[in-house]
């Protein structure tokens, strides 16, 4: 049993057995040659056959030995924006040369890339500036990093104690005895040289971090064989301006930083 394609020539055949003893239908198609039916012609495969396959319209096939087989798409119906108001008006004309523009247009272009610069680097300078200010200490920290004292409240010849940064911090009201006494001291007697005017900024007023220089105990004020401090954990004795002059300390008792703001005041921190 052969399929036969309809054609116009074949209208009036739809099945065709090839036995001459007994055929089912008798065939009306007229005989060519040898064969009762022609072959079917085979389609040739062009450009132009598999376009007819593909969907009319802009679509198009082309395929080749030489050529690999692809499609395109012709884009004719696509709606391009119009872009002339971002344009530069220098630019609109396609007939004018752009080198006409060039200066005016680099100008502008150097413009925008300086203030963006200037304007980067302010935006990098605060996030440096908050990273490290977040590092910083806080406000109340600060607070108690300064310590303001009134200078009226210390009478003549005594030593206050107060509680700085978790230390104890002696301020002394020297006398002019005092102040005489330890400005003439022979520095070549001195552990840790260091003359009395080095160590105050105002000669009555005595400043100093009531720390022991040998392991850190708390001296005691107006005591010791030269008057001024003495430790009693191991027996340092520091004269009237905190120096070392007896005793295992290596050092004089430290001076903190410190500013007068006023007669009255002082301000350490
Ligand atoms: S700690 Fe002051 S003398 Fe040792």
């Amino acid at each position: 049993m052969i399929n036969v394609p309809k054609t116009s020539m074949m209208s009036a055949v739809s099945l065709i057995v090839p036995n001459v003893t007994k055929p089912v239908v008798k065939s009306v198609a007229p005989t060519v040659g040898k064969y009762l039916v022609p072959p079917a012609k085979k389609a040739t495969l062009t450009s132009y056959s598999m376009s007819l396959l593909t969907g009319k319209g802009a679509m198009r096939v082309t395929s080749g030995i030489a050529s690999t087989a692809q499609i395109r798409l012709a884009h004719t119906d696509l709606r391009v924006p119009d872009f002339s108001d971002y344009r530069r008006d220098a630019v609109k004309d396609s007939n004018k040369p752009t080198s006409e523009s060039a200066s005016s247009r680099r100008a502008f272009t150097y413009m925008v890339i300086g203030a963006g610069s200037v304007a980067t680097a302010y935006a990098a300078k605060n996030v440096v500036t908050m990273f490290v200010s977040s590092m910083s200490a806080s406000a109340d920290v600060l607070a108690l990093a300064k310590i303001e004292i009134k200078l009226a409240d210390i009478p003549e010849g005594k030593n206050a104690t107060f509680k700085w940064r978790g230390k104890p911090l002696f301020v002394r009201h020297r006398t002019a005895e005092e102040i005489a006494a330890e400005q003439a001291v022979d520095l070549s007697q001195l552990r840790d040289v260091q003359h009395d005017n080095d160590r105050v900024q105002k000669e009555e007023w005595l400043i100093l971090l009531g720390v022991c220089t040998h392991l850190g105990c708390v001296p005691i004020a107006n005591a010791g064989d030269y008057g001024g401090y003495y430790c009693p954990c191991h027996g340092s004795h520091y004269d009237a301006s905190g120096r070392i002059r007896k005793g295992p300390a290596p050092l004089n008792l430290e001076i903190p930083e410190y500013v007068f703001p006023d007669e009255d005041t002082v301000l350490v921190g």
